[in-house]
């Protein structure tokens, strides 16, 4: 062969190779194929009902129905509506004086978000007492909220009582909490959290596909208030979203969700701030980790490959929820079950050392000559001791959301629930009063 020929083969050679790794690296970065679809009906802005939606995409409407009916439990939580109060009687002492002391169950699945809400016994359904509850609470319970919002707007929606808002309220949570009509984009639905982001300059509509995996869950997943007389649905964030950032916004603005009986604390009550626990710094936040991702892992239906809408606990379903990313599935489940052990065991320390806080304050309140000064840094510290439990409690994954900040978290209500024993029983100068594991019956309700 004369040489020019080899020179010419060589360089059609590199040519062709330098052409195929430049369409397989295209083709590496291309977004995954969507299949296109022609949709079979067309679905008007905020449909409240899911199964108008579910005639173009059944997959997605079937899963998301199967969380009426589940109901299998995990060591922590799971879909069972199981009573907190039952499996662990120390939270009727630490929420005596409000309503989850009376009726606290654990979370089930979406499609019985409306269900729950107007069977829970937390509800005041008396439209003439000063005390009702408010419409607020149907925020995060129905696909019919963002129509409502969208036509009466959330200040009108928030001052209704909620048995009157309640005839208007007719579907669970459904495709509208989450999906924009059309184009499907996910989308932040919630008038409190786009406001919330706000307030700390963010803007969702620049966010990219993997936060708001993330994002479209704080719709809902969040700690929150009701602000002023109108009862308007706000996030604590303007300073920020770990704890300490929230007990100081609520400091500045006095507020408190009751008082507790006898101690006179301002207490707060932390909702279910699963956004917000993840998101301070935890490993698989950090590593770009997604609430879509253990909780609505791709599935496959024959040809098909769609998230599964089934949102429940991942250890039912470690294999699709963890096996995504970590090849050892049993090893991650069984982490994931010390984690939770630890800090389960850690709470409930936590919990002694409050009731002993709740019983040296009382005692401490019921002597006129108490120190007020004392007594009233002995309330403060009790407060933050028992918001930084709850934000703990309160969340539902038993800390593996973020195990270093559950446990810190934990710490530090332990040691500033001893504090306040201690302050307590310095402002009435009884050391008894620093004796601890002594409970007493929570107050008849
Ligand atoms: C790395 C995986 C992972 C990510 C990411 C994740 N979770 Fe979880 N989540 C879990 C595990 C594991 C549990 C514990 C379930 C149990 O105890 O049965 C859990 C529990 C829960 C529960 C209670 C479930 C139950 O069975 O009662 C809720 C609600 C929840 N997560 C919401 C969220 C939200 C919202 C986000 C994002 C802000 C999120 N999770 C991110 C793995 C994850
Ligand atoms: C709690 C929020 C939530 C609800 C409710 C919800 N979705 Fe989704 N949906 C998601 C998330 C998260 C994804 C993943 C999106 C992504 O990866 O970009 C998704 C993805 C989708 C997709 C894209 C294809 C796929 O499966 O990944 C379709 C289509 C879809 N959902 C349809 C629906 C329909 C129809 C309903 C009502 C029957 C519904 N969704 C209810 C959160 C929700
Ligand atoms: C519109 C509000 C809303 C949105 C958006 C929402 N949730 Fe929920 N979620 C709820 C409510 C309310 C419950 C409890 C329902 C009940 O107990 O009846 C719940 C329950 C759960 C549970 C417990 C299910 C079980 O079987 O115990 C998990 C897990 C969960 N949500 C995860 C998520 C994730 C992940 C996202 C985002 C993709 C999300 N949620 C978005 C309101 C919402
Ligand atoms: C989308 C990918 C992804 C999914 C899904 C996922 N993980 Fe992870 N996980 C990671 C990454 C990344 C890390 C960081 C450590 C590493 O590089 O291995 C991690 C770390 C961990 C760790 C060690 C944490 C630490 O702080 O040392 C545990 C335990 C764990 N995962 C459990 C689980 C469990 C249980 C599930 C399912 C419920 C799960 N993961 C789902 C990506 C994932």
């Amino acid at each position: 062969m004369n040489r020019s020929i080899t020179f010419i083969l060589a360089g059609v050679i590199v040519l062709l190779a330098a052409a195929l790794t430049g369409t397989l690296i295209f083709m590496k970065n291309q977004p995954p194929q969507e299949r296109s679809f022609e949709p079979l009906v067309e679905v008007k802005a905020m449909e409240p009902d899911s199964s108008v939606w579910g005639q173009n995409f059944p997959n997605q409407y079937d899963s998301l129905m199967k969380t009426k009916t589940n109901n299998a439990d995990t060591k922590y939580g799971g879909s069972s509506a199981f009573s907190w109060l039952e499996r662990d009687p120390r939270q009727k002492i630490l929420f005596a004086g409000m309503p989850f002391s009376k009726d606290y169950n654990d979370d089930r699945g979406h499609a019985n978000a409306l269900e729950d809400v107007n069977a829970t016994k937390r509800v005041n359904w008396d439209v003439n007492d000063p005390k009702r509850t408010p419409g607020t609470c149907y925020s995060c319970k129905s696909s019919d909220n963002p129509a409502l919002w969208a036509e009466m707007g959330m200040e009108a929606y928030d001052k209704m009582a909620f048995a009157d808002l309640s005839k208007q309220v007719n579907n669970a949570i459904g495709c509208a909490n989450c999906h924009e009509a059309g184009t499907m984009r996910l989308i932040v639905t919630n008038p409190a959290l786009e406001e919330a982001l706000k307030a700390q300059g963010k803007d969702w509509k620049t966010f990219s596909r993997q936060e708001m995996r993330t994002v479209v869950c704080a719709n809902c997943h969040v700690e929150y208030y009701f602000k002023g007389d109108g009862k308007y649905l706000t996030f604590p964030w303007a300073d920020g979203t770990d704890v300490d950032s929230m007990i100081s916004y609520y400091e500045e603005l006095g507020f408190k969700d009751w008082e507790y009986p006898d101690a006179k604390t301002p207490m707060l009550k932390a909702q279910h701030p699963e956004y917000e626990m993840f998101t301070q710094g935890s490993t698989h936040y950090n590593a770009g980790v997604a609430c879509a991702d253990c909780h609505m892992p791709y599935v496959r239906d024959g040809a098909a490959k769609y998230s599964s809408h089934d949102v429940h606990s991942p250890l039912l379903n470690p294999v699709q929820a963890c096996g995504q990313c970590h090849t050892d599935t049993d090893y991650v489940v069984e982490r994931a079950g010390i984690i939770q052990d630890q800090v389960a065991e850690t709470k409930i320390a936590t919990e002694d050392a409050i009731i002993d806080a709740i019983n040296a304050i009382k005692a401490a309140a019921a002597n006129p000559n108490a120190d007020a000064a004392l007594l009233d840094q002995a309330r403060k510290l009790h407060r933050e001791a028992q918001f930084k439990w709850d934000f703990v409690s309160a969340e539902n994954s038993t800390g593996f959301h973020n195990p270093e900040y559950a446990l810190k978290l934990l710490a530090e209500a332990t040691n500033t629930a001893r504090q306040a024993q201690m302050l307590a029983a310095q402002s009435v100068g009884d050391m008894s009063l620093l004796a601890t594991g002594v409970y007493y019956a929570p107050p008849a309700q």
